[in-house]
């Protein structure tokens, strides 16, 4: 008979740096009792339900207790499986693919049973849905314990994971887990920042000069084969650290990734570099779009050690638009999220829903543009007005002076 993988949450976390308050360690057993399978992560779930006549939001975090009945160990004809179930029926799972000395994760997925009132009270239409996404890790060598303690959003409809504290191996050798971690880019950058960015300028109480205005990235989304969303924009953040109260600048990469999800009445773009996280949220509403909110995880490196910070406004209206036009502001914009973090914008051309063969449509621009064209437009205006008047006044006066000559 074969035996199901067997659990074990373990208090001793092999790791540094992992919040020990929230990470969950997982080590699945093979036949022999061997760990086959060894995971330490800390989610945080947003998932958005249909509740009595209104969309409710739930938050919770993956709990400590759970089975991983269904994991598979994997061999070199199964995919090894990671299942962790919790509650009535929730369950996240990944499954990894590995070849050539390296394995990675391959499909993430998460399973949530609306039915359970404890973390989807007065759900309406209970069901258990899925939602599964691509690529939770990076690619890593065999034998070797894959880390990423930086936050990492993944962003489906009405889903929205934060990973954060994740290690993992597959396909563990001889039961043993590794001590070589693979580090994640985000995890590197953090790490390798104070040594470039804080011995020069430690010597000198001056500021640092602003970053130059950020370069232009061009995003897309799509929707299997059609391209669904497309936004270029320029990005920088200005953050206000509270502790120091410093204000601060950051470009954001136009190299991040963009991933997400669009619907018909809602899209998401999540942007990722090195350093930050950024999940745009837009909606529609009365044939309009306009984004709605925004969510930022970002490493902060002051004084040499990182501070991971969080920023959310779900009640905002940029960029309002009709459906079916595109957006557009060449001019700088500073978009407030909250006190401590504004978003300067840069020659933003976005369009979230409706596009045309996976191209912009028209573009309607921001009331700033609009300016600087209307100010030559009422100049011009203004002058022809005054020339008219200038030939007006002219004529009469010419009409005079002959007349007066004629009485002459
Ligand atoms: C499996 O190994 C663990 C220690 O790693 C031990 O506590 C447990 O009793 C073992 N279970 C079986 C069924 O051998
Ligand atoms: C996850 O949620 C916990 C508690 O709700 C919070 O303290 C923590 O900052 C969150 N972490 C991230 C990365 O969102
Ligand atoms: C749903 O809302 C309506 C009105 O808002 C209320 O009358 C009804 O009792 C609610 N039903 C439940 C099950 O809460
Ligand atoms: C989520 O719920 C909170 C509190 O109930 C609310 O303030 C927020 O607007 C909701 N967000 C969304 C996207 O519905
Ligand atoms: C999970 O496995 C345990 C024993 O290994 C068993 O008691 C339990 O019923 C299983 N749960 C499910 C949902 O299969
Ligand atoms: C698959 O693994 C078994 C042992 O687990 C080994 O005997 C066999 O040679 C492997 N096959 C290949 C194609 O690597
Ligand atoms: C979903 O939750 C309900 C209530 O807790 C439970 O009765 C039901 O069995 C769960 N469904 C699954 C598939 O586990
Ligand atoms: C992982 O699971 C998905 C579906 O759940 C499947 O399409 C994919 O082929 C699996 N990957 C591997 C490596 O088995
Ligand atoms: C696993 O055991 C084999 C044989 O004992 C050994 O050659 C190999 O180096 C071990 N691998 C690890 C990762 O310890
Ligand atoms: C981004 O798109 C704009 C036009 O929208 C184009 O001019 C620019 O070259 C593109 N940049 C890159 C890096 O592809
Ligand atoms: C950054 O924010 C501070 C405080 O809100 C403000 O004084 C400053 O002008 C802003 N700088 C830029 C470049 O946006
Ligand atoms: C973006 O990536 C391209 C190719 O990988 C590289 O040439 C370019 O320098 C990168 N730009 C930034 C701002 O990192």
């Amino acid at each position: 008979m074969h035996r199901p993988p067997v659990l074990h949450v373990a208090a001793l976390l092999l790791f540094t740096g992992f919040s020990l308050t929230e990470a969950v360690e997982i080590k699945v057993h093979d036949n022999n009792n061997k760990t086959c399978i060894y995971a330490i992560l800390s989610v945080n779930f947003t998932v958005v339900y249909e509740g009595n006549g209104t969309m409710e939001n739930t938050t919770f975090t993956l709990p400590n207790s759970l089975s991983s009945n269904g994991s598979v160990c994997g061999d070199n004809k199964s995919a090894p499986l990671l299942k962790m179930n919790f509650g009535p029926g929730h369950s996240l799972s990944l499954n990894f693919s590995h070849s050539a000395g390296i394995f990675r994760g391959d499909v993430l997925t998460f399973t949530y049973n609306t039915s359970d009132t404890n973390l989807f009270p007065g759900a309406k239409n209970t069901s258990v849905k899925q939602v599964a996404v691509d690529s939770l890790m990076e690619a890593a060598p065999l034998n070797t314990v894959y880390t990423c303690r930086s936050a990492k959003a993944i962003a489906s409809k009405e889903v929205i994971m934060v990973f954060y504290d994740v290690g993992l191996q597959a396909l563990v050798e001889n039961g043993t887990i590794s001590k070589n971690e693979s580090i994640c880019k985000a995890d590197m950058s953090t790490t390798m920042s104070p040594l470039t960015t804080w011995t020069a300028s430690t010597m000198t109480p001056t500021k640092p000069p602003p970053p130059p205005i950020p370069s232009v990235g061009n995003y897309t989304l799509k929707n299997g084969s059609e391209t669904c969303l497309l936004a270029n924009m320029g990005l920088q953040l200005n953050l206000t650290y509270v502790e120091d109260n410093q204000t601060r600048l950051i470009n954001i990469d136009s190299n991040s990734t963009a991933s997400g999800y669009c619907g018909d009445q809602d899209a998401t773009l999540v942007l990722e570099d090195m350093k930050t996280t950024i999940i745009f949220h837009f909606i529609v509403e009365q044939s309009k779009f306009f984004l709605k909110e925004v969510k930022a995880n970002i490493s902060l490196v002051v004084n040499g050690s990182t501070i991971p910070l969080q920023f959310n406004n779900s009640s905002l209206k940029y960029w309002q638009t009709s459906i079916g036009s595109s957006y557009m502001c060449h001019k700088e914009q500073r978009l407030r999220v909250t006190d401590q973090m504004v978003i300067n914008t840069f020659n933003v051309w976005i369009q979230p829903f409706e596009l045309k063969s996976g191209t912009f449509s028209r573009a309607e621009e921001c009331s700033l543009d609009d300016d600087s064209i209307l100010i030559p437009i009422i100049v011009g205006a203004a002058l022809a007005v005054l020339i008219v008047i200038v030939v007006i006044a002219y004529v009469i006066g010419r009409r005079k002076s002959y007349a007066g000559y004629q009485t002459l």
